[in-house]
C-alpha cells in the first residue's frame, strides 16, 4: 500500500509523455507496473547542483556507498567535533580530505566512509605546500583548528589568525567554492581573552582574503568526547574560580556537525554568520549539580581567587608538560557568553538544538566516576545481604 502513491504520480508522469510522443505506441509508453515505482525513487534521491565557480555535483542520498557527491577537507577533522562533520559527509557519499600531523588521532576517521571516501593527507600548519595540497581538489572547505591553550610551539596568534591566513589563501588560489571557518562564541576584538580576540581576528582574515567565507561560531559543546560534561565529572577538576558562576548556552555536538553540513551545502549561507548556541542559558554550577547527580556523587571544587590562580596555572602550565590550565582559561571562567543579535541561528536553518539536561545521563552513564560509585554500591549491597544470610543461618541453627 506504501507504494500506492508513486506508483499512480510515475504512472500519471507516464500518461503525460505518451499523450505529447503521440509516435510512441500505448503497450511502449507504459512500462511493467513493477518497476515504475523504482523510477520515480531513483528520480527524487538524485539531484545536480552547480556550485558558486559552475562546476555540476551530483548529490545523491544513497548512503555512503553512493557515488558522486562533493569533495569537502576538514582541517582540524582530529578534534572533537571533526568526527561528527566527517561522518555526516562521509555517509552522504562525499570524499572527505583530511589533513592531519598525528597518525593515531586519525584513526577512527577512517571507517566514517566507504572504502577510500576518507582521504589522509599529512600537513603542517606553518607549511603552506601541504595545505594547498589538501584543498586543491576540494569544493568545500572547513577550518576547524583551534586550541583551548597556548603551547612552546604554537600560540594563539599562529592558530587562529596565521594558521586561518594560510588556510584561506589556498582557499582563494583554488577558488574553492565553499569555505566554512568555525570560530568560537563570543569572540570579540576587545575581548579581555586572548582566545576570544584571536577568534575574532581569524575570522576577519578569513573574510579580507576570501570574501564569501561563512563564520560559526558554536557555543561550549557536549558529547561523547567533550571537554565540559566530562571534566566537571572528573575527580582532578578541584580547584576554580569566579565560584563557577559563568553563564552559557551549551550546544550539542551532533547538532553543530548537522549544522556545518548543511551550511556548507546550501549556498545562500555564504558570506553569512552563525551563532549556535543551545535552547537555554546554563551556568557553570547547575551543570555541576546535573552531572553530580547523573556519577552518584558529589565533586567538591575549591574556589580560587583569580590573584592565585592566574599566576599558579601560568606557572604550572611552563613547567609541566601537559595542560593543566592556563591564565586566559582563568580569564574565560569570568566572561559569559555574549550572542551576536545580528547573526543566524538554528532557526535559520529550520533546525531544533537539543538541550544539555536530555543528555546527562547518556553522555555520563559509562563515566569512571559513576561506574566506580555503583561497583562500590553493588559491593555494599552484596555485603550486607552476605552479612543477613550469615545471621539468618546463625539464628536457625538448632
Ligand atoms: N569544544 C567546544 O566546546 C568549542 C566551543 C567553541 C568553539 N570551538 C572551536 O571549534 C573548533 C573545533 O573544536 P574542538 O572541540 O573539536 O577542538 P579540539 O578537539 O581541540 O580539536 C582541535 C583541532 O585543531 C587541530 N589543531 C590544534 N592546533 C593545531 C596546530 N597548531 N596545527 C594543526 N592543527 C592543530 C587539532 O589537531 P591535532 O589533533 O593534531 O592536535 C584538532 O584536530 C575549534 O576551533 C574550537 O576552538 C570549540
Amino acid at each position: 500500500m506504501a507504494g500506492t502513491p508513486a506508483r499512480t504520480m510515475a504512472f500519471q508522469r507516464q500518461l503525460c509523455r505518451a499523450t505529447t510522443t503521440t509516435s510512441t505506441p500505448l503497450t511502449t509508453a507504459f512500462p511493467k507496473p513493477s518497476l515504475a515505482p523504482l523510477q520515480f525513487r531513483r528520480h527524487i534521491q538524485q539531484d545536480i547542483a552547480i556550485t558558486r565557480t559552475g562546476k555540476p555535483i551530483i548529490r545523491i542520498s544513497g548512503g555512503r556507498s553512493s557515488l558522486g557527491g562533493h569533495t569537502a577537507t576538514v582541517f582540524g577533522a582530529t578534534g572533537f567535533l571533526g568526527r561528527y562533520i566527517v561522518n555526516r559527509l562521509a555517509r552522504a557519499g562525499c570524499t572527505v580530505v583530511v589533513p592531519f600531523r598525528d597518525e593515531y588521532a586519525k584513526r577512527h576517521l577512517k571507517v566514517s566512509g566507504d572504502l577510500g571516501r576518507v582521504v589522509f593527507i599529512e600537513y603542517d600548519l606553518r607549511n603552506t605546500t601541504s595545505i594547498e595540497e589538501s584543498v586543491r581538489h576540494s569544493d568545500i572547505v572547513y577550518n576547524l583548528v583551534g586550541r583551548d591553550y597556548e603551547t612552546k610551539n604554537f600560540d594563539f596568534d599562529s592558530v587562529h589568525v596565521e594558521g586561518t591566513r594560510r588556510i584561506a589563501e589556498a582557499v582563494a588560489k583554488y577558488d574553492v567554492d565553499r569555505f566554512v571557518q568555525v570560530s568560537s562564541h563570543s569572540a570579540n576584538p576587545q575581548s579581555p581573552s586572548k582566545f576570544y580576540r584571536t577568534k575574532y581576528q581569524g575570522e576577519q582574515v578569513a573574510k579580507e582574503i576570501f570574501p564569501e567565507t561563512t563564520v560559526v561560531r558554536p557555543a561550549p559543546m557536549f558529547g561523547f568526547e567533550d571537554r565540559l560534561l566530562h571534566r566537571l565529572a572528573n575527580a582532578t577538576n578541584l580547584l576554580s574560580c569566579n565560584n563557577m558562576q559563568e553563564r552559557f548556552w551549551p550546544v550539542h555536538c551532533i547538532d553543530v556537525g548537522a549544522a556545518l553540513e548543511q551550511i556548507g551545502l546550501d549556498d545562500t549561507t555564504v558570506g553569512q554568520t552563525y551563532e549556535l548556541h543551545g535552547p537555554k542559558e546554563y551556568n557553570m554550577m547547575q551543570l555541576k549539580e546535573m552531572v553530580d547527580r547523573e556519577i552518584l556523587k558529589t565533586r567538591r571544587h575549591i574556589n580560587v581567587p583569580k590573584a592565585i590562580m592566574a599566576p599558579m596555572t601560568e606557572l604550572l602550565d611552563k613547567v609541566l608538560w601537559w595542560p593543566v590550565g592556563s591564565r586566559d582559561e582563568v580569564e574565560r571562567e569570568y566572561l559569559d557568553q555574549v550572542i551576536d543579535k545580528n547573526a543566524k541561528t538554528f532557526k535559520d536553518l529550520d533546525m531544533e538544538p537539543a538541550d544539555i539536561a536530555n543528555f546527562t545521563f547518556k553522555y555520563l552513564v559509562r563515566s569512571p566516576a559513576r561506574r566506580s560509585a555503583m561497583v562500590w554500591s553493588l559491593g555494599l549491597i552484596s555485603f550486607c545481604s552476605n552479612i543477613t544470610a550469615a545471621r539468618r543461618t546463625t539464628i536457625c541453627r538448632p
